[in-house]
This record gives structure tokens, C-alpha cells and sequence, in this order.
């Protein structure tokens, strides 16, 4: 018998299927066994009946063997999904000899990561790696829809493509080139031959921060438009986030709920965004208003605190005091999390003074660091454009304002709910004689670029693009607390396993 996918169980109601995957999840009761079935489409509730012939083959299931088990399908309202499978028989395919290191035990950050071959199979992570499908997919779809060509760059490069303090050498049969940091530059001639592009890859940045946005690797999707000014570019990252979340909405909307994400909030992320210049972004910071709101979260996050303190407090008086085993299963998790939690809550409160004095002594011409980029964010329940930074903040391909001006025409998008920059995109100078000078004042030899020059040297066009980062784009749509979460495989100064 063909095999029939769980997410397709309702065609099938009173009809004998066969369905195969893993045990997510098994419960013995007398003479019963329930199993949560996972095939990778959804999940189904299993019943197996002492009666039936391999029911001995089901006692020998254990978490996460794998498994073809055929049935009658029926209707079972408190089941997920609402149907249930009465199964006839059962055929293991793989039986494990060792226990499944995951189990529904509270598991901490670093085993799990260390653990990320196996933890992908959990509830968690299979949501997130949906909603990253439907995220990817959608950029797609918004640049293929709208007359896009998509040009793959190289990842191999001979240069700095955005700074030179983040670079990641490769040797290259015995001369020193680069991982991509962008596909920027290329896509620019590709740009000049097609009018409009998009380049969709992994890039490489060493950073060497430990934060909540930072990755090693990490996938950008950009376009780049000739005959574009800075407004076509805030136009189009305009459209192309409010296309994404919408389809979000229409597609993940069971995974969102997973998440624990708050749905009415994304629906709020419609056009227009709010839009400031860097001068408004510094006033800002450096204003009474943000001082007071600032100290209005520090006090909503203590007494937050001050909550989750107490209830694992209570968690564990009962835990000392003795409970039923699936109940202490389940109280160990929630204190777990609740640990972590508290040491989250500990960590911004303490760093809260300093970011708070950060912003208030903010100095008109740094790049804006992350904890100024959350305090946007933070204050704002939509997206936020941040346009026109100082030159020297920003990448030496930026098209100055004006002659004497002393800022560039860029754009950042900041996500809100403290997010932060999720997009970093710019008109390009397409004067010759002034990219010229902002290469040597970034220390870049433009013989070493002379391709890249040579874009300002036939049919130069005002033109510009942005990229946009997938998995800031994923921690901010599902509602995580961290980007490690958002790719299969995290690449960290830290981590490089598995
Ligand atoms: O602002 P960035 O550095 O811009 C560029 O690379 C331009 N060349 C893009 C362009 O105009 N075509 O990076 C763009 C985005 C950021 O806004 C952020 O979302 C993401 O890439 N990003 C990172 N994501 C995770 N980890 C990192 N270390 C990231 N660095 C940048
Ligand atoms: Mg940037």
C-alpha cells in the first residue's frame, strides 16, 4: 500500500492507511499503546491495542525508532490534527539499542547545540526550519514576481567586499583570498547588464562578538536595481518585508503558535514604516524621553525578575516536598527554562546602566552599536528605516550625500521589539573621481578593484541595493531570543560542531 503523509490524514477518515516515520513521543497504559507518530509533515496520534498480532513489536519501540505502522483512520477532536490512527499492524524498520539523548527532560543550551544533529527532530526546531523555508521561499518569490534575474556571485573573493577587520582567509594555491562577506560588488556589474538582480547565498563574516545576531555564516538575500535611488531601495525592502510577513502569516501560522509567538503583533507590520535619519536616530538616544523609557524597562525587567524568581522558588519547595515521577519530569523542565530565563533577565539588567549611558552620551558620528539599535527598535512597534550615517561609519561604496557632505546615502532597517538591524543597504556612489578617494581613505588600493572601478568608467547609473539577513529575519518573525536557533547548523566564534 502507498504511503500516506500525516499532513494529508483528513482525505482519508474511516479509510485503512499506511503512514511511517519516527516515535516522537510513546505512553504505555495497560493494554494499550499510544504513540505520536512524526514523519516530518505533522504529527499523528497512534493507538495499538493489545489485540492486534505485532502488538509484542510495538512494546519494543522506544523514542525516535522508526517505523511503518498501518491503520484505520478516525476522527478524534483532542487529538492534534483531529484524527487519530487505530492501528492493525505494526513494522519496525529500526529499533534503537541505545536510549535517544533528547528526551522530554530539561535539556541546557550547550548540550542541546552540541547535540543539534539529533535535536532538529524536536518539535522546536522542525517549526523554526518551516517558518525559515517559508521566509527564504518568499524572498524568492518577491524578486522572481517583480522581474528580478537571479545572478549567483562568488564565494570565493580576492577582496574586502564590506570591512576588512571581519575577513576569513582561505588558501588559495598559494596566494591569500576570501570568503565572501557580500555578493554586493558583483551583483552591481550584473546589475549594469541586467537591470535588475538578486543574489541569494552564505557569507562569511569573523566576528569576533558573542551576541544574540552574530553568526560566522550566515545567509543574505540582495538585490541591486540600476536607475535606483536611496527611496527606490527603502521602497523596495518596504514592500519585500511586508510580502514576507504576510506569507508568514498565510503559512506558519500552527508553527508561530508553537513558537509561543505573538501573531497580533506581526499583523501590525504593514506599510509605512517609520522612517529617521541618523542625526534624529542620535537626538534619539541622547533624549529625556529615552532616559525615562529606559528606566521604565529597567523596572518592568525587575520586576519581572523578581516573578520569575519567585516561581522557581515555589517549583522547587514542591519538587523538595515530593511529587508523582511525570510531574517532577515536568516541574524539572519549567525550572530549567525558568533558570535560564532569570539568567537572561540578569544579564540585560545589569547591562541596562551602561547601555543606557551609551545612548545618553552618544557622539554624532559612530555607527550605532546594537544596544542603541534595540533602544530604537524597542521604542518603535514597526520597522524603522535609519538613513544617512556618517561616511566614516560606513562601507567605502556608499554614495556621499552631497560634495562637502559628511554623510552617505544608506539605509538600515531596524526590526522592532528590540530586534535591531535585519537590513543594510545603500545608493551606490557612482562617481568615479569620489569612489576613487573613499577607497584610499578606507585604506583599499583601487588598482586592486579596477573592475569594480570600472562600473563608474562605462554607462555609470545611479543604481543601489541592500541585503537582508535570513536569520535575523527568522529570530525576529518567530520571536527568539537568539540566531543560533535559526540555521540548521550555527556557525559561532564558539561553535563549529556538529
Ligand atoms: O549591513 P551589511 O553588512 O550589508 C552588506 O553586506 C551590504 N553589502 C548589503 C548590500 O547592500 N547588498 O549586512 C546586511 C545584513 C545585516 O543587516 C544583517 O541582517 C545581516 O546581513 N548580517 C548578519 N547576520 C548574522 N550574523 C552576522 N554576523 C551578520 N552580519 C550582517
Ligand atoms: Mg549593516
Amino acid at each position: 500500500m502507498k504511503h500516506t503523509l500525516i499532513k494529508d490524514i483528513s482525505n482519508f477518515d474511516d479509510e485503512t492507511i499506511v503512514v511511517r516515520g519516527w516515535v516522537q513521543a510513546k505512553r504505555t497504559g495497560g493494554k494499550v499503546i499510544f504513540i505520536t507518530l512524526r514523519d516530518g509533515t505533522a504529527l499523528l496520534q497512534c493507538i495499538i491495542e493489545s489485540f492486534i498480532d505485532s502488538f509484542d513489536v510495538a512494546k519494543e519501540l522506544n523514542l525516535e525508532s522508526s517505523v511503518i505502522l498501518e491503520g484505520k483512520v478516525r476522527k478524534e477532536e483532542r487529538a492534534p490534527g483531529g484524527y487519530e490512527l487505530a492501528v492493525t499492524k505494526v513494522t519496525a524498520i529500526h529499533i534503537n539499542k541505545e536510549d535517544f539523548p533528547i528526551s522530554k527532560q530539561a535539556h541546557g543550551i550547550d548540550f542541546l547545540m552540541n547535540n543539534r544533529h539529533l535535536w532538529l527532530r524536536s518539535q522546536r526546531p522542525v517549526a523554526i526550519m518551516k517558518v525559515r523555508h517559508t521566509i527564504v521561499k518568499a524572498c524568492r518569490d518577491f524578486f522572481d514576481e517583480n522581474g528580478f534575474t537571479l545572478i549567483d556571485t562568488p564565494i570565493l573573493t580576492p577582496g574586502v567586499g564590506e570591512d576588512a577587520q571581519s575577513l576569513f582567509p582561505v588558501q588559495y594555491f598559494g596566494k591569500e583570498v576570501f570568503l565572501t562577506q557580500t555578493g554586493q560588488l558583483y551583483l552591481e556589474c550584473a546589475a549594469l547588464a541586467l537591470g535588475k538582480v538578486y543574489c541569494f547565498g552564505p557569507t562569511f563574516r569573523a566576528e569576533k562578538s558573542k551576541t544574540r545576531r552574530h553568526l560566522t555564516e550566515f545567509w543574505m538575500i540582495e538585490p541591486e536595481i540600476a536607475f535606483a535611488e536611496l527611496d527606490d531601495v527603502i521602497a523596495i525592502a518596504e514592500q519585500m518585508i511586508c510580502f514576507i510577513t504576510k506569507r508568514v502569516l498565510e503559512s506558519n501560522k500552527k508553527e508561530l503558535i508553537l513558537l509561543d509567538q505573538n501573531i497580533e503583533k506581526l499583523e501590525k507590520i504593514q506599510a509605512p514604516f517609520y522612517r529617521i535619519t541618523y542625526s534624529e536616530a542620535v537626538e534619539i538616544l541622547r533624549s529625556e524621553k529615552t532616559l525615562t523609557f529606559m528606566n521604565e524597562e529597567l523596572q518592568k525587567e525587575s520586576k519581572k525578575l523578581a516573578e520569575k524568581e519567585k516561581m522557581a522558588k515555589d517549583i522547587e519547595a514542591q519538587l523538595q516536598g515530593g511529587v508523582k515521577a511525570w510531574k517532577e519530569l515536568k516541574l524539572k523542565k519549567e525550572l530549567k527554562e525558568l533558570k535560564e530565563d532569570i539568567v537572561d533577565l540578569q544579564r540585560d539588567i545589569g547591562n541596562k546602566p551602561k547601555h543606557i549611558e551609551l545612548a545618553q552620551n552618544f557622539i554624532w558620528g559612530k555607527d550605532l552599536g546594537g544596544s542603541d539599535e534595540t533602544i530604537i527598535s524597542r521604542m518603535h512597534d514597526r520597522p524603522v528605516f535609519v538613513t544617512h550615517y556618517p561616511k566614516e561609519a560606513k562601507a567605502f561604496y556608499m554614495k556621499h550625500k552631497d560634495a562637502d557632505s559628511k554623510v552617505v546615502e544608506n539605509v538600515d532597517l531596524l526590526a522592532p521589539d528590540g530586534y535591531g538591524e535585519i537590513i543594510g543597504g545603500s545608493q551606490r556612489e557612482d562617481d568615479l573621481d569620489v569612489l576613487i578617494d573613499a577607497m584610499k581613505a578606507n585604506n583599499l588600493d583601487p588598482m586592486d578593484y579596477d573592475w569594480y572601478v570600472d562600473l563608474r568608467k562605462y554607462g555609470s547609473i545611479p543604481h543601489g541595493g541592500f541585503g537582508l539577513g535570513i536569520e535575523r529575519t527568522v529570530a525576529w518573525l518567530c520571536g527568539l531570543k537568539h540566531v543560533r536557533e535559526t540555521i540548521p547548523f550555527p556557525r559561532t566564534m564558539g561553535r563549529i560542531y556538529p
